[in-house]
């Protein structure tokens, strides 16, 4: 091979091999900022090292008159928990670990369609990165080719019949490979690197996240859940499965036919009877 070529092409992969180093890099806030543009979702950032669970700092924050879009993210979490009291793994400088606090001004009972709006945004960011095709499993979970690469935690504060705030949480596992997963996790998630096979920069992902979240979000303010259910139809993995749903001591199998307008899932069990969830651990069945 002539010398220039050969030059050229170690070259390319020294700086192939820089650019995966530096996606490695911890996270800082003037990168985040540069060229972020939205209205809300990200015009303050709180940027931590260690908390223990970024959602609890949004709410302490939110708790203090913290704004509408703020956003928490740290780049470790001590007790990261994901739905129904489980833990989310967090380890340092490998994923994104992040909370919105909204303050729409809407009822308790039409929040949880904001967790939702968050899973049609994460997948969207992630897409928008990463190019891998993403789709939710009802009611949170993030997916690609088939493993759990992320997922939302969605809390509110609620005074009286008053909706104080929402947290919305977004953890995406991006830079982990197989041995950073403990015990049975390993058969069922999954990151971004070992999906695309290559490092993945977590400041693009939050910069995608946040833009797709605002824009979201402001369509939720002006024309209400609609047209977030209508894309989270679209790209909602569980619909026309098999699937079993457990909740509390009650578990119901069937065939999963819709999101309605409240974003339940409708499953039509043997006996033709429909039943809807507004939570719920889901397993595909079939
Ligand atoms: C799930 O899949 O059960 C939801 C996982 C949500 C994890 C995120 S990481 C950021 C935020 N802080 C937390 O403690 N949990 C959420």
């Amino acid at each position: 091979m002539p010398r220039s070529l050969l030059r050229g092409s170690s070259l390319r992969l020294e700086v192939a091999m820089r650019s995966s180093l530096e996606v490695l890099e911890p996270l800082q806030q003037s990168a985040i900022r540069a060229g972020l543009s939205t209205r809300r979702i990200g015009t303050t950032i709180h940027l931590f090292q260690e908390v223990d669970s970024t959602n609890d700092e949004a709410a302490a924050l939110a708790g203090s008159g913290e704004t509408d879009g703020a956003i928490v993210i740290a780049e470790a979490q001590r007790l990261g928990r994901g739905r129904i009291g489980r833990r989310w793994q967090s380890p340092k400088g490998l994923g994104l670990y992040l909370s919105v606090i909204l303050r729409p001004t809407i009822p308790p009972h039409d929040a949880p369609v904001l967790t939702l709006m968050g899973a049609v945004a994460g997948t969207e960011a992630i897409e928008r990165t990463t190019g891998l095709v993403t789709a939710i499993k009802w009611p949170n979970d993030l997916i690609v080719n088939g493993r759990k690469v992320g997922g939302m935690l969605g809390e509110m504060a609620v005074e009286g019949s008053r909706l104080l705030h929402v947290i919305l949480g977004i953890g995406i596992n991006v830079n982990q490979t197989e041995a950073d997963f403990d015990g049975e996790l390993r058969q069922t998630a999954s990151s971004l690197r070992a999906e695309a096979g290559h490092p993945v920069d977590r400041t693009a992902i939050v910069r995608a996240f946040c833009e797709s979240l605002d824009g979201w979000y402001e369509r939720f303010l002006c024309d209400g859940p609609l047209p977030i259910l209508e894309h989270a139809r679209r790209r909602c993995l569980t619909l026309g499965r098999q699937v079993t749903a457990r909740f509390g001591d009650q578990e119901i199998s069937g065939l999963a036919v819709e999101l309605d307008d409240d974003g339940r899932l409708v499953i039509r069990d043997a006996m033709g009877a429909s039943h809807r969830l507004l939570a719920g651990d889901v397993t595909l069945t079939g």
